[in-house]
């Protein structure tokens, strides 16, 4: 019986050299290993055996079960390592092969109009401040002259982080916090950035889209400065021939607060669809800054005064380059933004 253990011993370990995959690996250890198999039937049989034999053969048996088991064990290992080799070796990557390029990408056309309009204020003096998204509703409302209940609030609603907290409405605060910085400075700034409405979403109105702010303060700035400032930077971004007209109009921050319109680029004024037939488009909202505002900013009104605009920047854009739908800015399809 011992010489029998010993021969499937020897066989079983030269039919696993042998094998070669996984699948053959699993035979072999049902064939040899398993409950039917050659040594379990073995051990099963040890009850033939005269009784002073079975403690040598119940030994050699278990030595030949932990001998067998280490071998299946070194020959998984083994083919699992060989497997994994010939799979990574279908796959290989020849690191060789030339790469394909990316092309250069370029500014977004937001980015570009938002640089055009830096390039023509800084021109004129104008610094760039910039201001947080994040505000609260003291600077965004308050301090803007729109204390809590205010119907103007309704027109600038906007994502609420809490009860005082909120994605800015316009870039409006930046004045407060730029007159707060610079007092008693005299003040030439124009503050970049995005802006967020609660509003529905139409060719013409996004909920995040950008505006920049323009403010002066100083001891004797007038209306007309500010008129001129708008017809310059309208000349400057759409043309020397452009014209500007002021309407009068109301915010709660701005007395008296107008309206900057420009004759209508594609039709200079015959009227068209873009204008509505009415000749003239907007460029901003804008005023003398609210004495309230400049209090809270830190100026004495009486000794000083300020004007302020805002203007939006995608609107401009649309008009530059006749784009009709805003919802194209941010829907990131390559074949809108390659063509700026
Ligand atoms: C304001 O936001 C005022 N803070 C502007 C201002 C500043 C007035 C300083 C006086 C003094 P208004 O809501 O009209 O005003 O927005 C200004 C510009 O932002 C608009 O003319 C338009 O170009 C742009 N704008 C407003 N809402 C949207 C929108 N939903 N999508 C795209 N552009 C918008």
């Amino acid at each position: 019986m011992l010489d029998q253990l010993s021969q499937m011993e020897k066989e079983a370990l030269s039919a696993l050299e042998a094998v070669e995959n996984s699948d053959a690996l699993d035979s072999w250890r049902k064939r040899y290993l398993g409950k039917k198999g050659a040594l379990t039937q073995m051990l099963r049989s040890v009850g033939e055996l005269p009784k002073e034999e079975r403690p040598a053969f119940g030994q050699a048996a278990n030595r030949v079960k932990v001998a067998l088991e280490e071998a299946y064990d070194a020959r998984a290992e083994a083919l699992r390592r060989a497997e994994m080799a010939q799979e990574l070796e279908k796959g290989a990557i020849d690191v060789t092969l030339p790469g394909r390029p990316t092309g250069p990408g370029h500014l977004h056309i937001t980015t570009q109009t938002l640089r055009q309009i830096y390039a023509i204020f800084a021109e004129m003096g104008f610094q760039v401040y910039e201001a947080p998204d994040v505000e609260t509703d003291e600077l965004n409302f308050e301090l803007l002259n729109m204390p809590a209940h205010h119907p103007a609030r309704d027109m600038w609603d906007t994502f609420w982080i809490d009860d005082e907290v909120l994605l800015r409405t316009h870039t409006s605060p930046g004045q407060i916090r730029a007159m707060r910085e610079y007092y008693p400075e005299p003040i030439r700034v124009i503050l970049p950035g995005k802006c967020y409405r609660y509003e529905q979403v139409t060719a013409r109105s996004e909920h995040q889209f950008y505006q920049v702010e323009g403010l002066a303060v100083g001891p004797s700035i007038t209306l007309t400065d500010l008129i001129g400032t708008m017809t310059e930077f309208a000349r400057r971004l759409y043309g020397p021939e452009r014209r500007i007209r002021i309407r009068g109009s109301y915010f709660p921050f701005t007395e008296p607060s107008i309206e900057a319109d420009m004759d209508c680029i594609l039709c200079s004024g015959e009227g068209c669809r873009v204008c509505k037939y009415s000749g003239w488009l907007e460029v901003a909202g804008a005023g003398m800054v609210h004495p309230v505002v400049l209090d809270n900013g830190g100026y004495d009104p009486d000794e000083w005064s300020g004007f302020a605009f805002g203007l939006g920047v995608e609107r401009p854009a649309m008009l530059k380059y006749g784009i009709d739908d805003i919802r194209l800015f941010y829907g990131n399809d390559l074949r809108f933004l390659r063509q700026f």
